[in-house]
């Protein structure tokens, strides 16, 4: 049998880690990779459903497939992933040719689906969500050889108010302490040497064997591991044990993806958040004090409905107060079925392109500044791959997940290396090697 398979991923981590875990099983029903879209027997787009765009994106790829499945109507179209469940009667409706409609929790489906496809012709539909489905058996087929992905909880009980995912993804649920090891002892033998532990909450993460930092300490004590990282936590779930473990342990990064969405109180209530303004920066004043130097990312969005000018600005005097290395900055996108697709008082595209640029530009400048302030300090690099602009330079991260560009000396891929921290341009700090990395072989 030489049958091909071709998966296209959206969105977000998860989704990378989702379309791992349905490679896994299509190799081990006897199919190969391919790259080249034409040449495939299975086409898979794991989709998203976060935003409005993100959709149109799915909906137009899909729309440019057509022709494919006209030339080889034995060819498989799927759809899986949060599109999937969220859109099931419109694919099915405006897209025929789709055969498969999968969602987030039935990927245990693909093996016989792909078995049955030459006797039964008809669509498979399942988006079915379950309580209880985590994968726990499945071993991810990972590509990049240096960060593994490793899913340890799913789906969302937060319910805020503009986001979808709660419907798409479900209940929350998380996977034991145990298979979580595991799965991370395996991905140090296959050579990786950074894990990077996903959720859509993932310190909400409860298990009768411990909570996140409990998890996030055995990990730590990991022989290989060298990097820990998680994405994304919510504000409200970080307290002082987590910030503890995270200062006790030198593998576990230096940095927190800090979800802010907005800066005025009556938008987080409204946006469900369930922290105040002065609540968020009271925690990031704690992390500071216990992870002196830990480095900040940050979620925004701008233009959610009922969004004054006076809201906005509450928005940007948090973002110069905290000074985040990098924000990922969005328009609010109106998606059917939250609560916030209700409100009446939505704002125009204009209004929010406006107060986008506006965030925009700011967090840029602050960017720049605090990479500045990176210059001559000593940072630890991981080296990942060549510059995309020379190949005489390599790029590698810091703890902080800030890239760094360093002249190539005969390094390879995955090397540690020491860096005094010469230059800063754009979202680009340049190093210079001065010795060889110590500080992770205690890990
Ligand atoms: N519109 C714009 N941005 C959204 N996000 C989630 N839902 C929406 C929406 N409806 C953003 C949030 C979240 C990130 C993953 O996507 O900032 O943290
Ligand atoms: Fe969406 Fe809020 Fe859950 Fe994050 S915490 S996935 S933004 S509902």
């Amino acid at each position: 049998m030489n049958n091909k398979y071709y998966i296209e991923t959206y969105g977000c981590q998860m989704n990378v880690y989702d379309s791992e875990l349905i490679a896994s099983q299509l190799i081990n029903t006897g199919y190969k990779e391919t790259s080249d879209i034409e040449n495939a027997d299975i086409i898979l787009l794991n989709t998203c459903s976060i935003r409005e765009k993100a959709e149109e994106t799915v909906h137009n790829r899909l729309s440019s497939l057509e022709y494919l499945k006209k030339k080889n109507p034995n060819m498989l179209i799927g759809v899986v992933g949060c599109m999937a469940q969220n859109l099931k009667n419109d694919l099915l409706e405006s897209k025929p040719y789709v055969d498969i409609i999968l969602g987030p929790d039935s990927y245990r489906k693909i093996p016989d689906i792909v078995k049955s496809r030459h006797t039964d012709l008809n669509h498979v539909v399942d988006t079915k969500l379950s309580k209880y489905e985590i994968y726990n058996d499945m071993l991810p087929n990972r590509k990049n050889g240096i960060n593994a992905w490793i899913s340890i909880m799913r789906g969302c009980d937060k319910f805020c108010t503009f986001c979808i995912v709660p419907f798409t993804r479900g209940r929350e649920r998380s996977r034991p302490i145990e298979s979580i090891k595991e799965e991370a002892l395996q991905a140090v033998k296959k050579g990786f040497i950074e894990i990077t532990l996903l959720g859509q909450n993932v310190n909400s993460y409860s298990t009768p064997d411990g909570n996140f930092s409990i998890l996030l300490e055995e990990l730590a004590k990991i022989k290989g591991i060298k990097r820990i990282r998680y994405t994304s936590p919510h504000p409200k779930d970080i307290d002082t044990e987590l910030l503890n473990v995270m200062s006790k342990y030198q593998n576990i990064c230096n940095y927190i993806h800090l979800p802010l969405q907005a800066g005025s109180d009556k938008i987080l209530s409204r946006m469900n958040r369930t922290y105040t303004s002065d609540q968020y920066l009271t925690l990031v004043d704690e992390i500071k004090t216990i992870l002196p130097d830990c480095s900040l990312s940050t979620d925004i969005i701008v233009g959610f409905p009922g969004e004054s000018e006076e809201d906005f600005e509450q928005t940007l005097d948090i973002v110069k107060k905290v000074k985040f290395n990098f924000s990922y900055m969005f328009k609010y996108s109106s998606r059917p079925g939250t609560k916030a697709s209700n409100y009446t008082d939505q704002l125009s595209e204009d209004v929010k392109q406006k107060r986008l640029e506006k965030l925009i530009d700011l967090q840029k400048k602050i960017t720049l500044q605090n990479y500045k302030n990176y210059i001559g300090s000593i940072q630890n690099i991981i080296i990942e791959k060549k510059s995309k602009k020379s190949d005489k330079h390599w790029v590698g991260r810091t703890d902080g997940n800030v890239w760094v560009v360093i002249e190539d000396n005969g390094e390879k891929i995955k090397d540690i290396i020491t860096t005094e921290i010469i230059d800063a341009q754009g979202v680009t700090l340049f190093g210079k090697k001065i010795d060889k990395g110590k500080l992770y072989e205690a890990a």
